[in-house]
């Protein structure tokens, strides 16, 4: 296997994710891409690709959805997997559904919303705001589903 996971994260927990599914398939096997600071990925290297990202304000970010909808065509030659990084859990289907186009997520082999954090420190003052506004929440939480990210990785090594 030769895995691709590609990803966008505002303040890392994304990132961490991403890291841990890396950890899990053997960092041998699979390499990561932050889309944020890569402009273009060669995709014919890879015969696997997890992509993922975090919602914010309900929407997945603009990067992920860009590459996503740029490549869907090669994308639907790959194995492909998606996670989603957010903490509204009661919406986490309606953000799924928005966060991928319907092709790709008919397509992947596997899916997982993996929980997520809120990291005050990270937050600028606006996001704060919302944050403790919308969700009543003041301090620091860690809310990673585990399993889900193992899931993720033994569904990708498995079929
Ligand atoms: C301003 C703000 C808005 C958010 N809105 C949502 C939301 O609408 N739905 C959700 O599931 N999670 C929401 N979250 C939670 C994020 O998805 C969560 O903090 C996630 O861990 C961020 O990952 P990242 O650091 O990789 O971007 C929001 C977080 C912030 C800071």
């Amino acid at each position: 296997m030769k895995a691709a996971i590609i990803f966008s994260s505002s303040h890392g927990t994304t990132e961490k994710v991403a890291k841990q599914i890396q950890h899990e398939l053997g960092n041998e096997n699979a390499h990561i891409f932050n889309l944020k600071s890569i402009k273009s990925i060669d995709l014919s290297l890879f015969d696997t690709l997890i992509i993922g990202g975090s919602i914010h304000a309900g929407q997945m970010q603009g990067k992920v959805k860009r590459f996503c909808n740029k490549n869907l065509v090669d994308l639907l030659q790959k194995r492909v997997g998606l996670f989603m990084v957010g903490m509204n859990e009661p919406e986490f289907e309606t953000e799924f559904s928005n966060a991928f186009p319907e092709l790709l997520r008919k397509h992947a082999i596997t899916s997982k919303c993996v929980g997520g954090e809120f990291l005050f420190e990270k937050m600028n003052f606006i996001e704060k705001l919302i944050v403790k506004k919308v969700s009543g929440i003041r301090q620091n939480v860690s809310k990673i589903d585990e399993s889900k990210i193992s899931e993720l990785a033994l569904d990708i090594k498995g079929k």
